[in-house]
């Protein structure tokens, strides 16, 4: 889960500048994603996953742990941020502002993006790392949301983020 773990904090680190939607509303009148998923946050936060991932490879055979494919280490890192920024499509179309409060969406969207996209290109790997070790994803799904709450509280207090959620 690493790469997911970083992609979504970096894009924090890195956000900011032209948005993914151009600025654009959707049918509804409102913005299709929101000024805050852009295209810095989205490059950025996948190369830091994918930088984490390759990382891992090669440390991970040494302690005799499960080792990544290239594909799990991208569909990992870019997976989390476009379930991001699918969550904020949704958000919008509820007419929930950006930064909006939305509790547990917020915190398991990339979560999902990034199983979802891995289970669409590495099924194998997938089927092997997760699947298979359902306690795993237990683990993820109920300490995740605490994780996320931790890592954004503490992005505020360091000016990197608007809210603390
Ligand atoms: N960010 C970005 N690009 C992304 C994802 C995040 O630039 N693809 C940056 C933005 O500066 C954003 C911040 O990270 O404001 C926090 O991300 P998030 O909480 O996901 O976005 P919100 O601003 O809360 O917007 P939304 O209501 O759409 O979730
Ligand atoms: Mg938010």
């Amino acid at each position: 889960m690493l790469p997911a773990y970083m992609a979504n904090p970096t894009a924090v680190v890195f956000g900011g500048g032209t948005p993914i939607d151009l600025g654009k509303n959707w049918k509804d009148g409102r913005r299709i994603f929101g000024d805050g998923k852009t295209f810095r946050g989205l490059i950025g936060g996948t190369i830091c996953g994918v930088i984490t991932g390759l990382i891992q490879m090669q440390v991970t055979p040494l302690h005799n742990l499960g080792t990544f494919t290239y594909i799990s280490i991208f569909t990992l890192s870019f997976g989390a941020l476009l379930g991001d920024m699918t969550k904020s499509f949704f958000k919008r179309r509820l007419g929930y502002e950006r930064g909006a409060k939305f509790p547990i969406v917020d915190q398991l969207d990339f979560v999902a993006g990034a199983w979802i996209l891995t289970y669409a290109f590495d099924p194998v790997w997938f089927s092997d790392n997760f699947l298979a070790e359902p306690w795993i994803m237990v683990t993820v799904v109920f300490f995740t949301p605490l994780l996320h709450r931790l890592t954004n509280i503490i992005g505020y207090y360091a000016r990197l983020k608007k809210e603390p959620w």
